[in-house]
């Protein structure tokens, strides 16, 4: 059965968190350790805010990572500096197959859709910076319900958005954490496995795995049937 909508995942799905590495090359001689010292510390802040019932949205989250990496790293910088590094999130290369991916969904008379940890003033801006916000339906920020993901009160958002039970809905992820927790609570899940991980090994499994958003199209016509 068609999908009611196509819900994606935003930072590192549809838009490039290594090309953050280009501003990060002013402050390190390695910008991707760096990068992703600051995407993992992120990510696991937007873990224990949830755990610990304390939320801070994902631009505070966002910040406080920063200063974790630029300590673990060593570096130093104003706090303008670092400001302007931070404002980076909101000017992320889209993957060069998201354009066509949305484009070739809209066509099909899809409803796409964006669910993410990021504040709504950051998505909407990082959206438009990529040139990709006219693709979006609709777009459901965490900050909602003031838990991060995988918690199950995020993807209940989705539904309860649509007003459609979870099987009507497909998420594409290229977090495998992310897919695990959607395919938990019951949406139907692409993996876009980027980087050839291994299959996460706790929780769920996706619905099907893709290489790259050039193969959505075709995946998600593969679940309709
Ligand atoms: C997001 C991050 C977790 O956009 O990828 O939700």
């Amino acid at each position: 059965m068609k999908p009611v909508a196509i819900v994606f995942d935003l930072f590192g799905t549809l838009l490039d968190i290594a090309s953050l590495r280009t501003a990060a090359a002013r402050y390190t001689s390695d910008p991707a350790a760096f990068v992703g010292t600051w995407r993992e510390k992120q990510l696991g802040y937007a873990f224990a805010a949830t755990i610990m019932d304390r939320y801070e949205d994902f631009d505070a989250l966002t910040a406080r990572a920063l200063a974790y990496a630029a300590a673990r790293h060593g570096l130093s910088a104003t706090d303008r500096d670092w400001e302007r590094l931070a404002a980076q999130w909101r000017r992320l290369a889209p993957y060069a197959d998201a354009p066509a991916a949305l484009t070739a969904l809209r066509a099909a008379g899809a409803a796409c859709a964006i669910l993410t940890n990021g504040t709504p003033a950051t998505a909407h801006a990082a959206l438009r910076a990529a040139n990709l916000a006219d693709a979006i339906d609709v777009t459901l920020s965490v900050d909602a319900v003031r838990v991060y993901k995988p918690d199950p009160r995020v993807y209940a958002s989705v539904t309860a958005h649509f007003g459609a039970p979870a099987e009507r809905i497909v998420f594409v992820t290229a977090n495998g954490w992310d897919a695990t927790g959607a395919a938990e609570f019951g949406l139907r899940v692409v993996w876009c496995n980027r980087t050839q991980a291994p299959a996460e090994t706790f929780g769920a499994a996706p619905a099907c795995v893709i290489g790259g958003l050039d193969e959505l199209s075709a995946a998600v016509a593969k679940l309709a049937d």
